[in-house]
């Protein structure tokens, strides 16, 4: 029987695979110029990592990870974010003595046993970026901006940054205590989860998309109106810092993330086109995570962009140049072997280059290298070889050249060069 992928799994085939490696280059090199590493961890780690980090009362550790015991009997799990792990081993390897602020960027695949849909995997992808070492507003701004810029290089149109404040330790548990007792007068308001997360989780309720709770939380008190002193200079610096760029912003203080570890700055970028599941980036800065780790007293701030969501932003019209430059078509096996020479030295420099290793007519040869949209069709048979010439057919206005074989590498990379 013919075992298909598991559900909420996904292959990413040619022609897709194109977007994702455009999508990667595209933010690598941004990153670069803002000074940030790759850091890679592993897929796997301990289950309580995920539980203290991302917190016990989340959506995400109360039904969504992938944990199993492994062969000892140790429990592990999937990782369902990025965050955990990059934290894990910046105190594992004490990066902090190694330079004071560390920016690190990773890619790869996390794991959350959601109910699949479009935009919503149960294995997806995230660009993640973490700095840790400043609670200054200018890294907060700086973070936002470098997220903004990659988006906007990916050529995301249609896009919305909400920003809020998630207050400190010192103000959010009396905003905490006044949602609570808000919720608490009108619990039949409330779906069954959100009747429970009142109890364990008040600010969780803001994010629930039941219609019905969302309607009670139009009027519920929020977190700005809360803020210590501290925390409303730290937004309000954020946001002055941010004035000056024209992004397209937007305060949302009903913003709360899905995710424990938030504390002060919070943003969410999300997408017009991407239907229900619109949110393309999160993130926000989680000062005080490190020690509770057990690492030292250093803030953090940080954000994942959803890789499957942000192929679903792509625009259909771009380009994805994947195929050869050049398609050598031949007759016989004396035409054949030069052909291989030539291909392998144009690929060596640096022109994408095919042929046909099977013994074909021409007819099927033209119709491979019209699949394979190459510019450029060198038709080279034995009658050609026997004139120490080749035709070389210029698909876009279906003109045809003879060039001297002497002369057909050259004249490839000249037109090459002029593409
Ligand atoms: P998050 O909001 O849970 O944040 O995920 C970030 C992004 O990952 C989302 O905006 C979405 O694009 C994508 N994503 C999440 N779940 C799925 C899914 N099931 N299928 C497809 N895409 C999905 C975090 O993970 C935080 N660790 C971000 C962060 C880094 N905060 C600070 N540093």
């Amino acid at each position: 029987m013919f075992l298909q992928a598991l559900k909420g799994f996904k292959d990413v085939l040619p022609g897709e695979s194109e977007k994702w490696a455009f999508l990667e280059q595209t933010a690598r090199k941004i990153f670069q110029n803002y000074g940030y590493s790759e850091i890679k961890t592993p897929i796997l780690e301990k289950t309580e990592l995920f539980a203290r980090t991302i917190g016990a009362a989340t959506d995400i550790v109360e039904k969504e990870m992938y944990t199993f015991a492994d062969r000892s009997g140790d429990s592990v799990t999937l990782r369902p974010e990025a965050t955990a792990s990059v934290l894990r081993a910046f105190i594992e390897h004490h990066l902090h003595t190694l330079q004071p602020l560390q920016k690190l960027f990773s890619i790869g695949p996390m794991f959350r046993h959601e109910r699949p849909q479009k935009g919503r995997l149960r294995q997806f992808h995230q660009i993640n970026a973490e700095c840790l070492g400043s609670s200054n507003p200018y890294t907060d701004a700086e973070i936002i901006l470098l997220l903004i810029h990659i988006l906007k290089a990916f050529g995301l149109a249609d896009i919305r940054l909400r920003l809020n404040s998630l207050g400190c330790p010192a103000c959010r548990p009396s905003f905490a205590a006044a949602i609570q007792a808000f919720f608490e007068k009108r619990p039949e308001g409330f779906c069954p989860d959100c009747r429970r997360r009142i109890k364990t989780n008040p600010l969780r309720v803001f994010d629930c998309k039941v219609e019905r709770c969302q309607e009670q939380i139009l009027e519920a008190p929020t977190i700005p109106d809360f803020c210590c002193p501290d925390c409303r200079r730290h937004y309000h610096a954020v946001q002055e810092l941010l004035a000056p760029w024209d992004l397209p912003v937007q305060l949302d203080p009903k913003l709360v993330r899905g995710l424990d570890y938030y504390c002060r700055t919070t943003f969410e970028v999300s997408a017009v086109h991407l239907g229900a599941q619109d949110a393309v980036a999160g993130g926000g800065r989680y000062d005080g995570l490190l020690k509770t780790l057990g690492g030292p007293d250093l803030p953090g701030i940080g954000f994942a962009i959803g890789l499957e969501r942000a192929v679903l932003l792509l625009g259909e019209d771009q380009q994805w140049e994947t195929g050869p430059f050049v398609f050598f078509a031949t007759l016989g096996e004396d035409a054949r072997r030069r052909a291989f020479h030539w291909v392998q030295s144009l690929r060596e420099q640096g022109i994408p280059a095919e042929m046909e290793p099977e013994e074909k007519s021409l007819k099927s040869q033209f119709r491979r290298a019209d699949k394979l949209r190459a510019p450029l069709v060198v038709i080279a048979g034995s009658e050609e070889l026997e004139k120490s010439r080749a035709a070389v057919r210029i698909m876009e206005n279906k003109t045809q050249e003879e060039v001297p074989l002497s002369e057909l590498v050259d004249f490839i990379i000249r037109r090459y060069g002029i593409k």
